[in-house]
């Protein structure tokens, strides 16, 4: 494993890369899968294929944080669709894609982050069909999806021509592991893998290897219902402790959506809650356009270790909400 991948092993890893996607529910052959880093660097590495300098992103009002700074450096344009409590809203995505030509649609349908929203079997269909109307590529982001066991097929399934399905092992395995999958279009691969090439040249053949080994083995399977389980654990905590108050999460997702009431901004909650050694993410970091962003933040249940320390930190939360009421 120190030395060159053998041919043995680089078709074990592209067998148990199709034997993960299986247990996202998507049927791929190993030559339609591509290897990265984890997520994060899949999504690098298509925009930096599919893209040029000036290209128009299309992405949910509020998004994966990183991926604003990712579009930046690449150049990209980047324009939200709004959203409402189900999640992204296909008649804003239709409006945009009447007046502009956008490259690609970045979302994630599955316990969306940072609205813990998870788009319906209908509304997946209405974006395939609208991308497929406006040929539009849509970048689909699943790495939460095997936490969710009741979630709609993938978006990747509906239309599968158009979609490029990122996901990785950090969330439901562990996430030391940096190890995920792209799977794209055939005529996409190309691009794709030499974007990974020129990125890192190839993924560690040692991590490949663990995870192959968590993957075939069955262990992977077993850690994601484990990490459903502890979410699970982790979200009704959270519901005792928040009673009071209104806020959107889902059974299995690993974190919560919380608007605030009159009283605070968001950043003056966040740097509050700071202040009490408890640490939320305010709406501005994942807002396409920062000036539009809610009095909202995102409350993360699955980053600290211990459940007495994550119920302490909930309570400062509960109690700095409760002096503002
Ligand atoms: C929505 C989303 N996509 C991608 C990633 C990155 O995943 P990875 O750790 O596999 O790079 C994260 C990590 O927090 C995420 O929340």
């Amino acid at each position: 494993m120190l030395d060159d991948q053998t041919d043995a092993d680089l078709s074990r890893h592209a067998g148990a890369a199709a034997r993960w996607l299986a247990l996202c529910g998507l049927e791929a052959a190993p030559e339609d899968i591509i290897a990265t880093n984890g997520a994060q660097h899949g999504l690098f590495c298509t925009l930096m294929a599919l893209c040029q300098p000036g290209d128009l992103l299309l992405v949910e009002a509020l998004s994966y944080a990183p991926l604003r700074g990712i579009a930046d450096r690449l150049g990209l344009k980047l324009r939200a669709v709004a959203m409402d409590a189900e999640g992204l809203c296909p008649a804003s995505l239709e409006e945009i894609c009447c007046g502009t030509s956008p490259k690609a649609l970045y979302l994630t349908p599955t316990l969306q982050t940072p609205t813990a929203a998870t788009l319906s079997y209908e509304r997946r269909r209405t974006i395939a069909r609208i991308a497929r109307r406006h040929d539009l590529i849509l970048i689909e982001d699943d790495v939460f999806g095997p936490l969710k066991p009741d979630r709609p097929v993938a978006i990747a399934v509906l239309a599968p021509e158009r979609t490029i399905y990122v996901t990785s092992l950090s969330k439901c395995v562990t996430p030391g592991l940096r190890v995920g999958y792209l799977r794209a279009p055939g005529e996409l691969g190309p691009a794709l893998r030499h974007a990974v090439n020129l990125s890192i040249w190839m993924t560690p053949p040692v991590m490949s290897e663990i995870a192959a080994r968590l993957i075939l083995d069955g262990t992977a399977a077993h850690l994601i219902a484990a990490q459903r389980h502890a979410a699970a654990r982790r979200q009704r905590l959270a519901r005792r402790v928040l009673s009071d108050f209104d806020y959107a999460s889902d059974p299995h997702g690993l974190h919560i959506w919380l608007p605030l009431s009159a009283g605070w901004r968001a950043d003056t909650f966040r740097l509050a809650a700071e202040g009490r050694g408890v640490l939320v993410a305010e709406a501005q970091r994942f807002a396409a356009h920062p000036a539009d962003s809610p009095e909202s933040v995102r409350l993360c249940l699955s980053h600290e270790p211990s459940e007495t320390r994550l119920h302490d930190g909930l309570a400062a939360v509960a109690t700095l909400l409760q002096n503002r009421k």
